[in-house]
């Protein structure tokens, strides 16, 4: 059984559907060990609560400095033996210690078709606003390994999801995660956690079952 660890930040939808997968046989060999938040008040630890999975908060505001707080991140991981860390709207950078010793062993959502609308200052609604500033007719979401730059690290999944002439940054956003980020960041883990995943020379193969 792979031991999962989600990282959130906000709302948890993405990590919802990592739960709603696992509930309905969608990701196999997988189970969470911990959901771990930087803010208390994230609603995703309400959804981790309500499905009996163990959550913690470490918040930069409870250490002296960052040092601090990323070690205890790290010791948090250690701890409970994580195979997998789920970036599922983290709005931290993780530090390069926590990057190295995890190597090939993080992955991340991103909600655009990576190399476009990625990168430092692409998160949240502003990508999509970025998106419709562009005028593109299609974006999509992305998910990818992380490696020490932003957005940067192997491309596992993508997947493809039309913009509409009407749409404005939040309804893009909500049919990105519908149609793309609930769909991928499931199946990202299904496919690492059955051992179909190889990474060579930063590139992703999937093997067939
Ligand atoms: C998603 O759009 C994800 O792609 C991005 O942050 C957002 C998180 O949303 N990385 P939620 O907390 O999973 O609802």
């Amino acid at each position: 059984m792979l031991r999962l660890a989600v990282l959130v930040s906000g709302g948890g939808t993405n990590l919802q559907a990592l739960i709603d997968a696992s509930e309905q046989g969608g990701i196999k060999n997988a189970q969470f060990a911990v959901v771990i938040s930087n803010k208390k008040d994230a609603y995703a630890l309400e959804r981790a609560a309500r499905h009996g999975i163990k959550s913690l908060c470490i918040s930069p505001k409870d250490f002296k400095n960052r040092e601090a707080f990323h070690q205890a991140l790290v010791d948090a991981l250690d701890a409970e033996r994580i195979d997998l860390v789920v970036l599922a709207g983290y709005l931290v950078i993780l530090p390069k210690i926590l990057i190295q010793k995890y190597r090939d062993r993080i992955i991340n959502i991103h909600p655009s078709l990576i190399p476009s609308f990625c990168g430092a200052g692409y998160y949240g609604l502003k990508v999509h606003e970025s998106v419709l500033a562009r005028g593109v007719k299609v974006t999509g979401a992305t998910v990818h390994f992380v490696d020490e730059g932003t957005d940067t690290g192997p491309i596992l999944l993508q997947k493809a999801v039309d913009v509409k002439p009407d749409d404005t940054p939040e309804i893009l956003q909500r049919r990105v995660m519908e149609e793309a980020e609930w769909k991928l960041l499931p199946q990202a883990v299904d496919l690492i956690a059955n051992g179909r995943v190889t990474i060579t020379d930063g590139k992703v193969s999937i093997s067939e079952i």
